[in-house]
């Protein structure tokens, strides 16, 4: 009989490059959706150190590589290094999805639309809503752009306001939506989320090992509000632990992470992603590394 999946000498070859990269669930997910749907693909990790980064993408271009994941340090980095780069990403500035269409390398970035969809998914329309958004990261930026980009308003929240007032100027360049920026701290919090409907963590305040913290204190949780945390280890940080309690609706950092990665299995199988398995297979290998 003929097993479900096998790799024979047609495979498409995806991955991830990163480093590190140990830790990534990308290979789980990927690997679980190619074996749902019968396709001769594989996804592997690849590490890869800031300064290999040219050899790097050289070696994916000999060797037929069919795609890959961009994830930290080289999300910015690798964009001079490809051949074309989507409108969209170039205006984010950042890739985190590579196709390779017969030698041309094409960057993509799916951390944008993959965190709206998270929140489309769960009913959540941010369009003409306000949302405080805390952190002015890397991360940061894909998630404003596309928030922006779909009618919200926004109030960036940052423990070093300066370095998020460049960023909200060139966004609202960009997007024709006014943003306003705040120093991080109780009392603009406070009134921020009087009157925000979302409130999103893109710092990696709460992320194991330091997961006894949360960037809000419990009380200024409202349950009017939908909080969103990009952290997905542990799986329920201690914000969204205590938003659950205050009665206000949450959102994982699994959530965008599925998102993401379905988007990317789209540009490079040209299939629609199977996300419920993408997300149940997630979670499971999650909960096992759970700290
Ligand atoms: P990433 O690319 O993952 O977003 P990053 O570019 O290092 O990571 O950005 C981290 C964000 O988290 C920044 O907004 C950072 O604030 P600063 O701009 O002031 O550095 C924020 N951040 C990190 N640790 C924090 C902490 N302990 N308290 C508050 N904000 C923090």
């Amino acid at each position: 009989m003929k097993p479900d999946w096998e790799i024979t000498g047609k495979c498409q070859i995806c991955g991830v490059i990163g480093d590190p990269v140990e830790h990534t669930v990308s290979p789980i997910m990927h690997n679980a959706a190619f074996k749902a749907l019968h396709l001769d693909y594989v996804y592997v990790p690849f590490k890869v150190s800031k300064q290999d980064l040219r050899n790097a993408v050289a070696g994916m271009r000999a060797l037929n590589i069919h795609g890959f994941n961009v994830t930290i340090p080289h999300k910015v980095d690798i964009i001079p290094l490809l051949d074309e780069i989507d409108e969209f990403a170039g205006k984010i500035g950042s890739v985190n999805v590579v196709l390779n269409e017969n030698g041309q390398m094409i960057g993509y970035n799916t951390d944008a639309h993959g965190f709206l969809y998270a929140l489309l998914d769960q009913g959540v329309e941010p369009e003409g809503q306000r949302v405080a958004v805390i952190g002015a990261g890397g991360a940061s930026r894909s998630i404003c752009f596309a928030l922006a980009e779909r009618g919200a308003v926004l109030t960036i929240l940052n423990r070093t306001p300066e370095k998020a007032a460049r960023f909200a100027t060139e966004m609202s360049e960009m997007t024709g939506q006014p943003i306003q920026v705040m120093a991080l701290n109780d009392e603009n919090l406070a009134g921020a989320l009087d009157n925000a409907g979302i409130l999103i963590n893109t710092t990696s305040v709460g992320m194991y090992p330091q997961s006894d913290e949360s960037p809000v204190k419990h009380d200024l949780i409202k349950p009017h509000l939908t909080v969103v945390d990009i952290i997905y280890n542990p799986f329920k940080t201690r914000l969204l632990l205590e938003a659950e309690r205050a009665g206000a609706r949450t959102i994982s950092g699994i959530d965008m992470l599925v998102w993401q990665g379905a988007l990317a299995f789209e540009i490079w199988t040209g299939r629609k992603a199977p996300v419920n398995v993408m997300r149940k297979e997630a979670q499971r290998f999650l909960k096992g590394h759970e700290k």
